[in-house]
């Protein structure tokens, strides 16, 4: 269905016109034995979301399981996730979307408003184009195999998207623009997997770019946020991202390190 890989990549390709998850598959493929390898399929009947959430994965979008097995420690695997979120948003932006990252990796499109820490409100943006469902396997010092499940909206129609959610088919065609739903706004999958995967390397053999280029591609930072964690909400300015990818936020009652939860950005007041 146009995806069909011979990628140019620094992965081997498994291609599916339709599997359940490509997350399930790529784990089948870890319990096999296998690493670098990448999961592609038009289409996913059974895909997962982060939190327990279902995620809608039809025919037109990118859906994609790296499958890793990186020499580190499981506390420092959230790295990859960041890397991840660089290299999509990045992809993203190359494919002519301004889009940005929602702590901890989500890739929303960006306006005018999320650009700037001046307490400007947001306008059109925050509609969210991608994610990541990350799996691991792992003992205490060590990551057996990592499964970065990453999903993009690209050559998807609006009224087959959940709500809140946007594509880069709907983004490209624009407001109002007729070419909704025609080929011109589509992107090339093929290319756009290769860059991401290319990307996705790059940061990954050089950990120590992966924050600043995290912090560089933020739509969180400077931002009014209420994050949901499992000890509690955090409300407050969110201000750093720490090793291994923490969020520093300013509260009422001092700064605050949020590990894993789900996060809001809150309308400046
Ligand atoms: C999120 O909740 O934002 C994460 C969504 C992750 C979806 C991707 S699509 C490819 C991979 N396979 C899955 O079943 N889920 C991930």
């Amino acid at each position: 269905a146009g995806i069909e890989f011979g990628l140019d990549a620094p992965y081997a390709v498994e291609y599916h016109d339709a599997v359940g998850s490509t997350n399930d598959r790529a784990r089948t493929l870890a319990e096999e034995g296998r690493s670098d390898v990448v999961v592609v399929a038009d289409e996913q009947t059974g895909s997962r979301g982060r939190l327990d959430r279902e995620w809608v994965a039809p025919s037109g979008g990118v859906w994609v399981s790296v499958l890793i097995r990186p020499d580190v420690a499981p506390a420092r695997a959230p790295v990859f996730t960041l890397a991840a979120a660089v290299a999509m948003t990045d992809a993203c932006r190359e494919a002519g979307v301004d889009a940005g990252i929602k702590w901890p990796n989500d890739v929303l499109v960006r306006d005018a408003g999320d650009a700037g820490t001046d307490g400007s409100v947001s306008g059109r943006g925050g509609r969210k184009l991608a994610g990541i469902l990350t799996e691991m396997e792992g003992e205490a010092d060590r990551v057996s195999w990592l499964v970065l499940g990453i999903g993009i909206n690209a050559n998807i129609d609006a009224d087959a998207l959940p709500v809140g959610a946007t594509s880069l088919r709907v983004e490209r065609a624009g407001p109002g623009n007729t070419t909704e739903g025609t080929a011109t706004a589509d992107i090339d999958r093929r290319r756009f997997v290769a860059r991401l995967l290319e990307r996705f390397a790059e940061l990954a053999a050089d950990p120590d770019a992966i924050l600043p280029a995290w912090r560089e591609h933020a739509i969180t930072l400077g931002r009014r946020v209420r994050v949901e964690t499992s000890s509690g909400e955090v409300i407050g300015t969110a201000v750093d991202i720490e090793p291994p990818g923490a969020l520093a936020v300013e509260t009422d009652d001092g700064r605050v390190r949020v590990h894993a939860g789900d996060c809001e950005h809150l309308r400046d007041a």
